[in-house]
């Protein structure tokens, strides 16, 4: 049968309407023109430029190297477990079972699916402060319920309102989904406004989704791990992982840790879909948690020094960016340059070959502001701030 007639037959699209609704992502895009550019700095991607540390990379070689090319237990090993248990309680004082209150996952991205699949019915609502990364509302969707964005504000240091939260709960919600040091805003939300938003999710008996993928990327000031406060930990499904603290982005490995009826739900859905996470990137990751804080330090050190340069430079041209405590992103606010951020990004590109993110990619409170990423080398941050120097001139 000729393309033709097989064509003609088909007058439906077989995509399932929550699927061929999703928007791409706003970042791809950009990537996807960059590709084609020569001389580009890019501050768009969302990922260390550090290499795995030496050490973790050769915990994965040797475990190749000794045969470890099994599948593990669908939770992973239990010595991973136990020592991400170990550093749980050591770093925060928060505790779970190794046996029954962890899994790990590849990545953040899968224990972020497996929640969001396991807890909600169709038409449940979850409620996420924006800008947030760029995931979550198309994860709500996927697993049938319905992402509910309140905004969060940079005369609030981007950290969301307890208030906002509260008058956004329907008689559908049921959890919160909050993700901070914050991918793009870079912003840590005090204790607090931590515990006013635990007041809210006990009020309304709401479960607390808590993605902390940035933990260990703090400057200054401690992270709090949500479960860690005071009455949290039965209603907290703590989302962490290996990619942004260690440098580990392509070993794809994260984790879900919580009570252990929360926790058996995830872990039906991952043994029928993933079976359990790369074998090879776990015994890495073992390695990671047991003798990698020397090169967390050191990684931290230098993103704080490039996060000053860059909170800095960008103040100086005119564009203001509020000082970002964790994660690697600044977030200037675009609005003195008379464009919207799709237009700042696009013209930035053509014009000085520097590649930034729009803001609305994070969500509707990413309007006006785009995203810069500081893992990326000294140098070549300090000529993309010479770059929008120069477009700024041109345009503010
Ligand atoms: C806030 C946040 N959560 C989760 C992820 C996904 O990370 P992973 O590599 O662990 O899947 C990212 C990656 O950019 C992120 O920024």
């Amino acid at each position: 049968m000729s393309e033709l007639a097989t064509n003609m037959k088909i007058r439906r699209s077989y995509l399932a309407n929550r699927v061929a609704s999703l928007k791409p992502s706003g970042i791809r895009k950009f990537f996807d023109i960059v590709a084609t550019m020569n001389d580009v700095i890019s501050l768009g991607i969302g990922e260390p430029d550090f290499t795995t540390p030496d050490s973790i990379l050769q915990a994965g070689i040797r475990s190749l190297q000794s045969g470890q090319t099994h599948y593990t237990s669908n939770s992973g090993t239990l010595e991973l477990r136990q020592a991400l248990a170990d550093h749980l309680q050591g770093r925060y004082g928060v505790s779970y079972d190794p046996q029954n209150e962890l899994v790990i996952t590849v990545g953040v991205s899968e224990a972020l699916y497996l929640a969001l699949t396991a807890l909600l019915n169709p038409g449940e609502e979850v409620i996420i402060p924006t800008p947030c990364f760029v995931a979550y509302q198309a994860e709500v969707i996927l697993a049938g319920g319905v992402p509910v964005e309140i905004p969060s504000r940079m005369e609030d240091n981007f950290q969301p309102r307890p208030e906002d939260i509260e008058a956004a709960i329907t008689p559908r919600t049921k959890a919160i989904l909050i993700g901070y040091p914050n991918n793009p805003t870079g912003a840590v939300v005090s204790p607090e406004i931590l515990t006013e938003i635990l007041e809210v999710a006990e009020k309304y008996d709401l479960l607390v989704l808590s993605d902390e993928i940035y933990d260990q990327l703090v400057y200054g000031i401690p992270h709090v791990c949500f479960p860690a406060l005071p009455g949290a930990r039965g209603r907290t499904l703590l989302l962490g992982g290996f990619s942004k603290n260690y440098a580990m982005t392509g070993w794809r490995i994260g984790y879900a840790a919580g009570p252990a009826a929360l926790i058996k739900g995830l872990l039906r859905i991952h043994q029928y879909t993933i079976m359990c996470a790369p074998t090879t990137a776990q015994d890495a990751a073992l390695e990671a948690l047991l003798h990698g804080q020397q090169y967390v330090d050191e990684m931290v050190a230098r993103y704080n020094r490039r996060r000053n340069l860059i909170v800095s430079g960008l103040n100086d041209i005119g564009l203001p960016t509020f000082e970002p405590h964790g994660a690697f992103y600044a977030f200037p606010n675009i609005t003195a340059s008379g464009m919207d951020e799709e237009t700042f990004a696009q013209k930035l590109l053509e014009e000085e070959h520097v590649a930034v993110v729009p803001g609305s990619a994070f969500g509707a409170g990413g309007e006006g502001f785009v995203r810069c990423s500081y893992a990326t080398a000294y140098k070549e941050i300090e000529e993309a701030l010479r770059r929008m120097e120069r477009f700024m001139r041109r345009h503010g």
